[in-house]
């Protein structure tokens, strides 16, 4: 019995060593300890054995062996797959990186984050309206009834009928937003966003532009408020060097209303082409909210004040960065926008 079992020892020692793969091994698990396996069926034969208790160690000495064997394979082949694959899916860092080209975001939105960040630092919230307005909105709340000439002017896209536009002003926001707060509540927010003209369009005019509307509504606020917040925006925009002046304009929701100037950057006021000699450049429409708006959107003007602006987005930023042609902002153009971009990438 023992040179038998010695026999099969030396067997199944060869026969796990020569496999190279689990499937192999698992093979020789089911040939030797499967239910008709060799190492299985010589247990059974324990019925006929003349000395029961040496067949017994015997024929465990054999399946000892089997399973020494065994588990020292199986590491074996586990390593070697480890390392082929570790091999497999080495990187070489010394190939050049892929180039994934990256965006960059338009001139616009570069001006207005800058411009949101002063007012934000002031207190103010940045507020979205809808681009489809109604009438009442755009123009009735704002003290502008129909048939008001100052809609010429303002002539925009209208959706199926006349109540239903495209908004030509951000302004219609500021109605909105002093709606939604009660007329008991003060109020600072700029809203930047699109309107629409029925314009041509050429260097100067598109029929789609942008506009950042500003409004604060408080108690005792004069039009001297409003002109140290514009001095603030205007120097953060164009420099510490930048003077700020008001002249007397007409807006029909403003009462007085302006036209707020910075000084030419350019010949400092001596008088170029950019200024049109006037040492001067305007850059948005302003003034005190008149009492019929506040009265229109639930404030008391006997109690409450306010001021609003609107600056053009485009009209910023071509100014700001030298574009004398408003249609570089649509053309999507990466160069274009590359070279103004104000994030650090
Ligand atoms: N909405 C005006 C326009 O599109 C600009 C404007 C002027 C806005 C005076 C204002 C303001 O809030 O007070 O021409």
């Amino acid at each position: 019995m023992k040179e038998k079992i010695d026999l099969l020892c030396s067997e199944i020692e060869s026969k796990i060593n020569s496999v190279s793969t689990k499937k192999e091994l698992n093979d020789l698990k089911v040939e030797y300890l499967g239910k008709k396996g060799i190492i299985t069926e010589l247990q059974s034969g324990i019925k006929d054995a003349s000395d029961k208790k040496e067949y017994g160690s015997e024929v465990n000495r054999a399946r000892t062996t089997f399973n020494d064997n065994f588990d020292k394979k199986s590491a074996e082949i586990e390593l070697e797959e480890l390392n082929k694959k570790l091999e497999s899916e080495n990187i070489d860092i010394s190939l050049p990186a892929l180039d994934i080209p990256v965006g960059s975001p338009n001139i616009l939105e570069n001006i207005i984050e800058e411009v949101e960040e002063v007012f934000m630092s002031m207190g103010y919230d940045v507020v979205d309206g809808p681009e489809i307005e109604e009438d009442k909105y755009n123009f009735e709340l704002l003290n502008i009834p129909k048939g008001h000439p100052a809609r010429d002017a303002q002539d925009t896209f209208y959706i199926e009928d006349e109540n239903i536009l495209l908004r030509s002003q951000t302004s219609p926001v500021q109605a909105r937003e002093m709606l939604k707060a009660g007329g008991d509540k003060p109020i600072r927010m700029i809203c930047p966003g699109k309107t629409y003209r029925r314009d041509a369009d050429d260097a100067t005019h598109s029929h789609q532009f942008m506009q950042i509307e500003g409004l604060l509504v408080d108690k005792n606020i004069s039009l001297s408020d409003l002109k140290g917040t514009f001095d603030v925006i205007a120097k953060k925009l164009f420099g510490e060097n930048c003077e700020t002046r008001f002249r007397p304009s007409y807006y029909q929701f403003t009462e007085p209303s302006v036209e707020t100037d910075i000084s030419c950057f350019v010949c400092k006021g001596k008088g170029c082409s950019l200024c049109k000699n006037t040492g001067w450049i305007t850059v948005s429409g302003a003034g005190m909210v008149h009492p019929n708006v506040l009265k229109n959107c639930g404030y008391d003007p006997k109690v409450w004040s306010g001021f609003a602006f609107g600056f053009g987005a485009e009209r910023l930023a071509m100014l700001k960065y030298g574009i004398n042609d408003i249609r570089t902002f649509y053309q999507t153009d990466l160069r274009e926008s590359k070279a103004f971009d104000r994030r650090d990438v």
